[in-house]
């Protein structure tokens, strides 16, 4: 039996939740040049996973917050170098703790990625098409706990004309922001910004989109002066990406895994159900909300949620 499975537009569509047959061109070539191919596992080989991944949760992570904040400062640091020494090439740009592994989460599965840098590719697809199914209708991009900016690069690459902000409290994350305009002529800056306290000062605008990937992760509980400082704000569009708690599905072990990793590090908690709230009470349009069932081995930061300000 064959267990090589090459994703093409179909699963792409099931995974995203469209309707088959309507997947855009541009992301079908997308699929069709990265050649994304995984190897199956069957039902021992998930189990032995299973025990495995559990024992690495047992032998410990680190929890996010403050003290973490030492971390993310050496971790820029060290990609600002990297992206001088390369002379600026956009590649250099690439983090570290994304492709950390070839076992894979893909619908509820455990799978072995065969083709190179097979995370990467998905993640740069999946930003691809949000970015332009989103926040292709705003007058100014802002990326919140940016990193290294590479989401902004890749924005800024797709619409040039388009200002756009990378925001992060690492100093080196804001330097390489300002590097994309230095260097290569970008329509970028670079500001610092912190999720537990949002300075006022920044002003969004009413066109504005708002972009967040893996890094509400990191406030835990703590993202309600975030998402206050943005009701406050009403830019015209929010995009999240980031690790959801609340769309696992505690009945089964795979994701029971995913919670236990998740809970243990203290990841984001809350801001599904806060923004539904917020949808019932009519405050927001939560435009679209999905799982992608797809992460690295211990969890999945890819769940999506879409919300506009509501008049
Ligand atoms: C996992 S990284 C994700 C970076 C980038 N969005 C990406 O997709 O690669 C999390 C980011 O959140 C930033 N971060 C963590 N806590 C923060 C806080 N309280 N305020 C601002 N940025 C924060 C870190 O410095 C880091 O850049």
């Amino acid at each position: 039996m064959n267990t090589e499975v090459t994703i093409g537009p179909a699963e792409f569509e099931q995974a995203l939740g469209i309707a088959p047959g309507t997947l855009d061109a541009r992301t079908t070539e997308l699929l069709h040049s990265a050649k994304l191919t995984y190897a199956r596992i069957d039902a021992a080989g998930q189990s032995a996973l299973e025990a495995e991944t559990m024992q690495r949760i047992d032998e410990g992570f680190t929890v996010v917050g403050e003290h973490r904040k030492e971390i993310w400062r050496d971790a820029w640091q060290e990609q600002l170098e990297r992206f001088e020494a390369s002379g600026y090439d956009l590649t250099a740009l690439n983090p570290k703790f994304v492709d950390g592994s070839t076992i894979l989460r893909w619908q509820g599965q455990y799978v072995l990625s065969l083709s190179n840098q097979f995370e990467l590719r998905v993640m740069e697809i999946l930003r691809d098409v949000l970015f332009r199914t989103y926040l292709s209708d705003v007058d100014r991009f802002f990326e919140f706990g940016s990193g290294s900016a590479f989401n902004v690069a890749a924005y800024a690459k797709l619409f040039p004309e388009v200002p756009a902000c990378a925001l992060d409290w690492a100093p080196a994350a804001v330097r390489i922001a300002e590097l994309l305009r230095e260097r290569l002529g970008m329509k970028v800056r670079g500001e610092r910004f912190d999720f537990f306290a949002p300075s006022k000062d920044l002003v969004l605008g009413p066109g504005a989109g708002v972009f967040t990937m893996c890094a509400l992760e990191q406030t835990g509980d703590r993202f309600g002066a975030f998402l206050d400082y943005l009701l406050q704000q009403r830019p015209r569009r929010v995009v999240h990406v980031e690790p959801t708690v609340e769309l696992y599905d505690p009945t089964t072990r795979h994701d029971q895994l995913a919670i236990e990793y998740h809970t243990r590090r203290k990841y984001l908690v809350g801001l599904l159900p806060a923004l539904k709230k917020l949808a019932a009470d009519d405050r927001i349009n939560l435009v679209y909300s999905r799982r992608l069932r797809f992460g690295s081995r211990f969890h999945e930061c890819f769940s999506i949620h879409v919300w506009e300000p509501k008049e």
